[in-house]
């Protein structure tokens, strides 16, 4: 493990005014979001809307890094130039998402527990030779009648640290992800003391498992209201119960944090982004890791028309300049109606 590296990795992925793309949905995944654009799902218009994320003129000044799914990282431009080398020519720094999703946790009906450290070592040496110097690893835990149950946050911790050792082995840095979903009718307290109890386990489990907590980065969903619950978060207790939650159990030492966006619609993930970034005197950095809330307008904008490449281009710039602008509290809600 080369201690400096991963932190120069780390300190590179949260860089001021930046943070990263999400486009590691898997094949599934991107099926999902090409259909409710009306666009089939081949190879061919996968690369192509990979490119146009990729391609966006400028975007280097808001994109720190780009999460690839395996197919991706191994295609390349139309002019032949693989993604991952592209993107690093940019300084961009390549990254790829290893786990091989959430299946059912048996015995635990309605749980799940991420897959994917079979074989893993290999696959990361093999990730390192196409390029990427950083992974991600996502962690699925449901709010519901009876659950999380205590077997399957520790579960899923324990497979996060274990992950996140061979990372670190393989000297490329973790993105260590335990997304409490906000798919649930549960309310934003709920949210908190269940990401609570997630976020003390997985450092826990860190620690167990001796991960050098410099040389990573935490992606944490924010603490909100489930989609279904009646009453609505307010920005404000978004902001406030997110960072109370992280100041409890996230460690100086961790570089940065960069949220997910979960189902937030793209302005709520900015808003809620800005307004955490102008507490003062937090240890880490606070950025973004989004996938939905940078490329939802980008997507609907393209429609998988070749004529709209670049108006999905000008979108997908919008929402990574606007989240840029977040970085240092610089959004207000409404500036997306005037972004070009
Ligand atoms: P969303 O921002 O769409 O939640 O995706 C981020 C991600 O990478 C989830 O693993």
């Amino acid at each position: 493990m080369n201690r400096s590296e991963l932190e120069a990795v780390a300190a590179a992925m949260v860089a001021r005014d930046k943070g990263l793309l999400a486009a590691d949905e898997s094949t599934g995944t991107i099926k999902k979001r090409f259909d409710q654009i009306h666009v089939e799902s081949t190879e061919e218009q996968r690369r192509t809307y990979r490119e146009l994320l990729f391609t966006t003129p400028g975007i280097a000044q808001w994109i720190s890094g780009v999460i690839m799914f395996d197919e991706t990282i191994r295609q390349k431009t139309r002019d032949g130039v693989p993604f991952p080398q592209y993107l690093t020519k940019l300084g961009i720094v390549p990254g790829i998402k290893v786990d091989e999703g959430a299946k059912p946790l048996a015995q635990f009906p309605g749980e799940t527990i991420t897959e994917g450290l079979d074989g893993l070592r290999e696959r990361l040496i093999d990730y390192h030779r196409l390029g990427a110097r950083f992974a991600k690893w996502r962690a699925v835990i449901d709010i519901g009648e009876g659950i999380p149950s205590r077997f399957a946050i520790e579960a899923n911790a324990h497979a996060l640290a274990r992950y996140a050792a061979l990372c670190q082995e393989q000297d490329i840095v973790p993105i260590v992800e335990p997304e409490v979903l906000m798919d649930g009718a549960h309310t934003l307290e709920r949210c908190e003391q269940v990401t609570d109890a997630v976020l003390s386990t997985v450092f826990d489990q860190l620690a167990a498992h001796r991960i050098y907590l410099e040389g990573m980065i935490l992606k944490p969903n924010m603490v909100i209201a489930g989609k279904k619950s009646p009453v609505r978060s307010s920005p404000e207790q978004v902001a406030t119960a997110t960072i109370r939650c992280l100041k409890r159990h996230v460690p100086a030492a961790v570089p940065g944090i960069a949220f997910l966006s979960g189902g937030q619609t793209p302005a709520e993930a900015t808003t809620h982004l800005s307004l955490m970034n102008r507490s003062k005197g937090l240890p880490w950095q606070l950025s973004f890791s989004y996938g939905r809330a940078l490329q939802d307008a980008a997507l609907a904008a393209w429609s998988g028309k070749s004529a709209n490449f670049s108006a999905g281009q000008k979108e997908f710039h919008k929402w990574a300049r606007l989240n840029g602008m977040a970085r240092s509290g610089g959004f207000q809600p409404g500036m997306e109606q005037q972004a070009a």
